[in-house]
């Protein structure tokens, strides 16, 4: 029987501002969830935060899309947010756009990574949480684990993964999709993906069909019809016999590549790959953060997490992103620190504008 795995998160309220999450949210999930995982609606659960925003890793038996899934997530974030509120938290149900559960969190801001397969014989799994960015973040590390041949030496090296992979593309401003195969059509995949904030890697399969990774690419901002919140996405990766090990799908994490978000959702920084403990974004509410719990899934039990970024080996890249994040700091308001007008979550332009209106000659 397939067992799915649905990764759901919201920003619910931040401890203190926006950089971390108050261990009394944390605990109320895992008691609700241990209530749902009794009852016997899931089969297991972890739950862990990315700066601010609290992920709930979910393994049942009810396929993507479930709506029993969905509301119990809904229901966990709303429960959650009253711990918040009375805590007075910051920001509390930022993602929570509506009042009323409509069937599916998609759209409603929470973000949602959802797969479903048959566990194989050893199921290596990497759920990556991020904070401070946005699902476009995805799109760089996706490329060199399922299509670069200097990342991943299975692509050239393993018969089962020398056939290439099936990229789908979503245009989150038209909300369409297309497929492209890599090594095929690998130039007009990047030339789409090195637009990250536009075409999004939603997900990744084998050739066979076979689903290999997945990211949440709900744009919060776009959806709520404004912009709400850079929406700190999340993606799940299976790993191993025909598809990127474990060492391949962190690989692309040595580099900390430039994402947009950080402070108020309007900067460039680089991605800094840090343990659960470390993953508090505080300077200027940064630099961005990305967390990876991997996990062995035996019959749909979640065996671990193991925090992979927990290890000296990225230690440098850390030192790294910060070497980074002072250079681009100093730029301040200015571009590229600062994002380009159409990508900014906030802006006085119209205001500075029509002040100014009579002024420019
Ligand atoms: P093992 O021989 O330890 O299974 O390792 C194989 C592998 O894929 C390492 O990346
Ligand atoms: P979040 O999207 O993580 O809530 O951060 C918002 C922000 O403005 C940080 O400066
Ligand atoms: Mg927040
Ligand atoms: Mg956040």
């Amino acid at each position: 029987m397939p067992i799915t795995l649905s990764v759901i998160k919201a920003d619910i309220g931040g401890y203190v501002g926006h950089s971390s999450m108050h261990p009394n949210i944390i605990a109320r999930a895992i008691q609700l969830l241990d209530e749902q995982k009794n009852k016997g609606t899931i089969v297991d659960f972890h739950v862990t935060h990315c700066g601010d925003d609290l992920e709930l890793i979910i393994s049942h038996r009810l396929g993507n899309d479930s709506s029993e899934i969905h509301k119990l997530a809904w229901d966990v974030f709303v429960e959650c947010t009253n711990v918040a509120k009375e805590l007075k938290l910051y920001g509390a149900g930022q993602d929570l756009l509506s009042d009323a559960f409509s069937g599916n969190v998609k759209g409603m801001g929470p973000g949602c990574a959802e797969m479903t397969f048959e566990e194989r014989k050893s199921e290596p799994i990497i759920v990556f949480a991020a904070d401070k960015t946005s699902p476009g973040a995805w799109n760089y590390p996706l490329f060199k684990m399922f299509a670069d041949p200097f990342n991943t030496i299975g692509l050239v090296i393993d018969p089962t993964m020398h056939d290439g992979f099936v990229f789908e593309v979503h245009d989150v401003f038209n909300d369409k999709n297309a497929r492209l195969n890599t090594p095929e059509e690998m130039y007009d995949l990047l030339c789409l993906i090195g637009a990250s904030e536009h075409y999004i890697i939603k997900n990744v399969y084998k050739k066979d069909g076979t689903i290999a990774a997945t990211t949440s690419t709900q744009r919060v901002n776009l959806i709520a019809g404004r912009y709400v919140g850079k929406d700190d996405p999340v993606m799940i990766v299976r790993c191993q016999s025909g598809l990127p090990a474990v060492g391949e799908v962190l690989e692309p994490f040595s580099l900390p590549y430039m994402v947009t978000g950080w402070m108020r959702g309007s900067h460039w920084g680089p991605f800094m790959p840090v343990s659960v403990n470390d993953a508090n974004p505080t300077r200027f509410d940064g630099p961005p953060r990305v967390i990876a719990l991997g996990f062995q899934l035996t019959n749909g039990m979640l065996i671990g997490p193991r925090d992979m970024f927990a290890d000296p080996s990225y230690d440098h890249v850390r030192q790294k992103a910060n070497e980074i994040a002072d250079y681009i700091r100093r730029h301040g308001p200015f571009e590229p620190q600062r994002l380009p007008l159409a990508e900014m979550e906030y802006t006085t332009l119209p205001q500075v504008l029509n002040k100014l209106k009579d002024r420019f000659k």
